[in-house]
């Protein structure tokens, strides 16, 4: 029996007609397969057939670098498409548990529209529990179970003059989707796409930037640490404020679009700032940064699993301590977006570490990718 870590956020509530038709087979069917449904049955034929969750078979798998790799994914009927630079979760058994994670959609809505596929790009984590399994080990004809793509980091319906890309690392995927989706409406010229890299072997879509640049008319700016920019050189390392001011100076009046590790958010949402173009900023964050706990002078904090009877002290958030307490409980993208994590707390205060913000009433739910405990607290676990 399969532990399942988060099913619920990956399961459409509102019927389409196809489910309808297939909720009437199933109800004249179940005296005939019971104990099994007529699903069951039906899928062995047609294995993307279900009423609610979002399945997907992986069409292609396509190695970008020695730790990324593209799953090319033809969704069901229940997928209802996406907007470039919109995420969605994906579900992978890992050891007996399934597991949910986020991942933007690195294709352009254009190729749902026309061949039915969407591309997730995944780096492999050192360390990590599920990004290994889909980066070394999806074979062509798997299927996987996918939400509905959400997110607002995205590129806006009115498209705006000249856009400004810059991405670090796997943070290239979002605007990937939106440099793909302005070169095959013929709307990349003007653009600019800045991307970081350690190292050459390290550039994920490099023939295709290189593409990109000889016929999309965007212009692409690729660095890697090995190989920084002549001004950024003096750094030892690529430096994006001054990449951007000797080769985009013009960046702060641009719509600009940034997504990558949390050094490169923060250069560029302090350059923004200091220019007064904050608003002209669009950023988008895989993972929250390293969180410090605040020591308030008092006792230890006590967090009390109240199904699982156990008990831990500390001060991280709720899910690390549960997950030190040797449970599973469900989580995806760990930084309090996806709402995959949302548990029920009986009693006691818990701090968001995002905003600070105190939770002090009893019977409330909560997101315990972020939130911790202050004093004891009771969940429904
Ligand atoms: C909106 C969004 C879009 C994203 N898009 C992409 C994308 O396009 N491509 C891509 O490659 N990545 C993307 N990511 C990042 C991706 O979701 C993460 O890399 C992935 O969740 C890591 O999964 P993992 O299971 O390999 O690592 P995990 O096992 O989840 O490890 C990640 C970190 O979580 C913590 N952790 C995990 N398990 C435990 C535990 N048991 N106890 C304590 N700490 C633990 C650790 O700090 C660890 O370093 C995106 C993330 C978000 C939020
Ligand atoms: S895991 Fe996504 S909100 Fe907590």
């Amino acid at each position: 029996m399969h532990q399942v870590e988060s099913p619920s956020r990956l399961t459409r509530t509102r019927p389409s007609a196809a489910s309808r038709a297939l909720g009437v087979i199933e109800a004249v069917l179940a005296p005939l397969v019971y104990p099994k449904s007529a699903e069951d049955y039906l899928r062995e034929v047609f294995p993307l057939l279900s009423r609610r969750e979002i399945l997907a078979e992986v069409v292609a798998v396509r190695p970008e670098t020695p730790d990324t790799t593209t799953l090319v994914l033809r969704p069901n009927g229940l997928f209802r498409g996406h907007r470039a630079g919109q995420w969605l979760m994906v579900e992978a058994e890992v050891f007996g548990v399934r597991r949910t994670r986020c991942f933007s959609i690195a294709s352009a809505p254009a190729l749902h529209q026309e061949k039915g596929t969407i591309e997730v790009t995944i780096k492999a984590r050192p360390g990590g529990v599920v990004t290994p399994e889909l980066v070394w080990r999806q074979k062509p004809g798997a299927i996987i179970t996918i939400s509905e793509a959400q997110g607002t980091f995205v590129l806006p319906e009115t498209l705006p003059a000249r856009p400004l890309f810059v991405s670090g690392g796997s943070g290239i995927t979002p605007v990937m989707s939106m440099l793909r989706e302005l070169a095959l409406h013929n709307q990349a010229h003007g653009a600019t796409f800045v991307y970081y890299a350690r190292t050459a072997a390290d550039v994920v879509f490099a023939r295709e930037l290189q593409e990109h640049a000889l016929f999309s008319g965007a212009e692409i700016l690729v660095w890697t640490d090995d190989e920084p920019s002549a001004v950024s050189a003096p750094f030892g390392r690529c430096d994006a404020r001054a990449d951007l001011s000797a080769h985009v100076p013009d960046f702060a009046e641009r719509e600009t679009f940034v997504c990558g590790p949390p050094g490169l958010l923060g250069a560029m949402s302090a350059l923004y700032a200091e220019r007064g173009a904050s608003e002209r900023l669009h950023t988008e964050a895989f993972s929250l940064e390293e969180h410090t706990s605040r020591d308030d002078g008092g006792t230890e904090p006590q967090v009390v699993f109240a199904r699982a009877a156990k008990t831990q002290k500390g001060s991280r958030t709720l899910l690390a301590m549960a997950e030190d307490a040797g449970l599973t409980p469900r989580s995806g993208c760990r930084m309090g977006i996806c709402h995959s994590c949302t548990c029920r707390k009986v009693s006691g205060v818990t701090r968001d570490i995002r905003t600070g913000e105190l939770s002090t009433d009893a019977n409330v739910d909560v997101r315990i990718c972020v939130n911790e405990p202050v004093g004891n607290v009771v969940l429904d676990l």
